[in-house]
């Protein structure tokens, strides 16, 4: 059984008739440039299109680590616009935030390390952030964990950190390794439970892509996971990945706050959408 028509109307009718209870959503970039946060490669906006000043071989080496060994001052450059802690969670955030209290959200799967579906109020257990976060970060080297009130203050200051390890018995001198937060750079494994957490996409009865190219995998891979005649949505500003390709699919273009409001309406949630992510 199709939907009857590709619309949002027709998803808020599958939420409604209670046929959807798990809700896998996936989401990139794009769903936090409405919190001032820029994406990655929108062609004028996008932090790439705009790293030509910091001298890098490649935009995309300021997230590869032996760039970072070699010099990571790039890195915290883009850091500084990049940290969490002056951000607001967007409409979408909070969207997805009032799925989870309405017991709907099965997982989200975030590439972004802003850490505002946290801040949306998303239960942690729900969320597997696939390329880390600015939650915490260690030395490159000795891997020895670094503080967070200290972080913050260098990273305000575009500041590179430094290891503080001292002497140990198997090392008598001081490390000074380069610090990085604890985010995954080009090159570097996914957190385990990226991978752990897989199978509930295979689960879903409803997938929603938002504000995401997918251009980075294995991430990118995710929407393919999905079940075959289990309806996925895209919110996104440019059709991406397959996602229209099959029968179940809809797309809904534009701006993902735009997007995620007209579904709210569908569903009758609007008006409680608006006062929770006004709170
Ligand atoms: P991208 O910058 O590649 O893609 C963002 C997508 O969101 C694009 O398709 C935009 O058109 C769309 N978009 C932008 N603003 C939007 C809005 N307000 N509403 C709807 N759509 C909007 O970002 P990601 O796909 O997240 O890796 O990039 C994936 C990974 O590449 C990132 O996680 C990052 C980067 O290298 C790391 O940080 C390790």
């Amino acid at each position: 059984e199709t939907l009857r028509e590709r619309s949002l109307a027709a998803i808020a009718e599958h939420i409604k008739s209670g046929k959807a209870r798990r809700i896998v959503v996936m989401t990139g970039a794009g769903i936090s440039t409405a919190a001032g946060i820029p994406d990655f490669r929108s062609p004028e906006t996008g932090l790439y299109a705009n790293l030509a000043k910091l001298n890098l071989p490649r935009p995309e080496s300021v997230f590869d680590l032996p760039f970072f060994r070699h010099n990571p001052k790039p890195f915290y450059v883009l850091a500084k616009d990049l940290y969490p802690g002056n951000f607001y969670p967007t409409v979408s955030h909070v969207f997805i935030s009032l799925l989870a209290k309405k017991c709907l959200l099965h997982q989200l799967f975030t590439q972004n390390i802003d850490c505002l579906e946290r801040a949306a109020g998303i239960p942690s257990e729900l969320i597997v952030e696939a390329h880390g976060s600015f939650a915490t970060q260690r030395c490159i080297e000795c891997k020895t964990p670094f503080p967070d009130d200290l972080m913050r203050e260098h990273v305000s200051r575009a500041e590179v950190p430094r290891c503080m390890r001292g002497p140990t018995e198997l090392d008598p001198t001081h490390c000074e390794g380069f610090v990085k937060p604890d985010i995954v750079f080009f090159h570097e494994a996914l957190p385990s439970l990226f991978h752990d957490r897989m199978d509930l996409v295979d689960n879903a009865d409803l997938a929603l892509v938002m504000g995401t190219s997918l251009q980075v995998h294995p991430f990118a891979g995710l929407p393919e996971y999905v079940k075959k005649g289990v309806p996925r949505v895209l919110f996104n500003m440019e059709r991406v990945g397959s996602l229209g390709s099959l029968a179940d699919d809809v797309l809904e273009l534009g701006d993902c706050d735009t997007g995620v409001r007209k579904l709210a309406d569908e569903l009758g949630w609007r008006e409680e959408l608006e006062a929770e992510w006004r709170k």
